[in-house]
């Protein structure tokens, strides 16, 4: 609603800071909730003020809100000002407190999972664009706890195996937060999750990766399982990982860390930054419907009766267990692209595409925050002063990561480069990285031996015993199944108001240069479009979580 009074001011107004809106109650009418988007004021001097507003008024209150132009704390020298920035973060933190691809296109890929799920190179696939794209590592050592030896291993017609660890072709993923977990109990009957260890192989004809041993859980007496075993022992040891890989990403990647880490710079963001900061007007599109989803996942998915604590064999105690691993392992590098593929050693892993897409990504998302911060910050000095910034950070520091210094997230901004940094992965956090973890569920775990969510029998302890029913007998049931496609089914699809990243429907800035910087960001974004409908094009599964059209700029799934 855009409201307009036709008469001009009748007196000079000099230079506006702030309006006050009021909605008055009418004799015998309900007060209506009054969705405010912004209010023009145009001068005698021929100037407008804009007011960009974007709020609800639901009650009969006076509210403040600022001439457009983005100011810090620091430059903010108005008494009146420096008045309602205060009340406004005053009432925010009595709100927030701090405690702790379109249908179609999903249908046609469980297809294809549906066709290729046995195979090794799709099991490999998997490990770089599947929902979970963080687990592999190099492996240049083998772990002191996987006791696999030369003699076991087939390595594609490669001479040995401490020469592909050299030549950096060996792979690794431990699924380490899992190991000790207690599995969930469904329907009176006990489940099983394990915590394995996959090993690798960049082969080096067509550039696939394969596995090539896998142990379920870390131990002695645990067999190593190979592609060389019996068909139903390779693929049951297959399957245990799947399910691992299921478990794992839903509550360390996907619920850990995207949708609660996005909750904990929201709420720090609320309670510390006005909206006439820049990096509230900077960051707060990239918020949108977090703490509605977030607030519904805690009621549906993880909650007494919810879908994880129902039909997972994480849920339960467990979860809570495996939430806490991950938290003590979770790293600020891991959370910084450029930072993470250089400390899992994946820099030239073939046909990575959500490395590739991802950095791109990371390099257009720095250019525009570093753009517009620095137009707010002169230099690290003007960072260092302001108190509302300073406040967000060590929020998230202290209430997001329980002030474990081991994590690497900064306490404090101390440079400007430090800021733009962090701003960058919030912003690739909300957007990038939850598409890229989200937006696949349903395409790989729609066909269920694929992503099982539970398995109902132990691992075996002894090769040459499994059969097909075997595996038929471990899989979930049918309810467990039927229950898991469809929470997976509408967890991707793409709401109704989707908002791509990088479009900014709400004009909270006005100045000239971050306006000019938006449209450049968009500009980069529609150039990586394009470039890669085209690459996918070539691909026998077209890799499409990183595509800025499809991506929403927001949590909100
Ligand atoms: C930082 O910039 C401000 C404003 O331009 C200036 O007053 C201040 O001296 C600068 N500080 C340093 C350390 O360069
Ligand atoms: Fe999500």
């Amino acid at each position: 609603l855009l409201l307009w009074c036709s008469r001009p001011a009748p007196v000079s107004l000099g230079k506006l800071v702030l309006i006050e809106l009021e909605k008055m109650k009418r004799p015998l009418l309900p007060l209506l909730p009054w969705f405010v988007e912004k209010v023009e004021v145009d001068s005698l001097e021929n100037d407008t003020f804009k007011f960009p507003i974007y709020h609800w008024i639901v009650d009969e209150e006076i509210h403040r809100f600022r001439e457009c132009t983005a100011l810090t704390v620091v430059q903010d020298d108005h008494p009146l000002a420096k008045y309602t920035r205060q009340m406004e973060l005053q009432e925010r933190r009595k709100q927030y407190c701090l405690s702790g691809i379109l249908v179609t296109k999903c249908v046609a890929f469980s297809e294809y999972v549906q066709k290729h799920w046995r195979e090794d190179a799709f099991f490999g696939y998997q490990f770089l664009n599947g929902v979970n794209p963080m687990m592999i590592q190099r492996c240049s050592k083998l772990p002191s706890n996987f006791p696999v030896t030369e003699n076991m291993l087939y390595l594609h017609g490669a001479r040995s195996l401490e020469e592909e660890m050299q030549k950096g072709n060996i792979f690794l993923c431990d699924y380490k937060t899992l190991d000790g977990v207690k599995a969930n109990v469904i329907h009176d009957e006990q489940q099983y999750l394990v915590a394995p260890l996959v090993l690798l192989h960049q082969t080096p004809d067509g550039k696939l990766l394969k596995p090539i041993a896998i142990q379920q859980t870390p131990g002695e007496d645990n067999p190593i399982f190979l592609p060389s075993d019996s068909e139903y022992d390779w693929l049951l040891a297959k399957t245990f990982v799947r399910s691992a890989y299921f478990n794992e990403h839903e509550l360390n990647i996907h619920l850990l860390c995207t949708h609660l880490l996005a909750e904990v710079f929201t709420v720090a963001l609320l309670r510390n930054v006005p909206m006439v900061h820049p990096l509230y007007k900077l960051l707060i599109p990239h918020t949108r419907y977090t703490l509605q989803i977030n607030l519904l996942a805690r009621e549906k998915l993880i909650s007494e009766d919810g879908f994880f604590t129902l039909f997972t064999s994480s849920g339960g105690a467990g979860m809570v267990n495996i939430l806490q691993n991950s938290l003590s392992c979770l790293k600020y590098s891991s959370l910084c692209l450029p930072d993470d593929i250089t400390e899992r050693g994946v820099q030239s892993v073939p046909n990575y595409y959500y490395r590739d897409d991802g950095l791109r990504l990371w390099g257009i998302i720095h250019r525009f925050v570093n753009g517009v911060l620095r137009f707010y910050y002169k230099n690290d000095t003007e960072v260092e002063d302001d108190s509302e910034l300073q406040n967000w950070i060590k929020d998230i520091y202290e209430e997001g990561f329980l002030s474990n210094q081991n994590t690497g997230i900064p306490q404090h901004f101390h440079s400007l480069s430090e800021l733009v940094k962090f701003t960058t992965m919030v912003i690739f956090t909300c957007s990038a990285q939850h598409a890229a973890v989200n937006s696949g569920q349903f395409d790989y775990g729609g066909w269920m031996p694929n992503a099982p969510t539970t398995l109902q029998l132990p691992p075996p302890t002894k090769k040459e015993t499994a059969t097909e029913e075997t595996l038929l007998n471990t899989l979930p049931d049918i309810s467990t199944t039927v229950h898991g496609m469809a929470v997976l089914y509408l967890l991707s699809k793409q709401s109704t108001d989707f908002v791509a990243l990088g479009q900014y429907p709400n004009e909270r800035f006005c100045e000239e240069v971050p306006c000019r910087l938006i449209k450049y960001f968009q500009s980069e974004l529609e150039d990586m479009h394009v470039h890669v409908k085209q690459r996918n094009k070539d691909l026998p599964l077209p890799y499409l979580y990183l595509d800025p059209k499809q991506m929403e700029n927001s949590v909100s799934l």
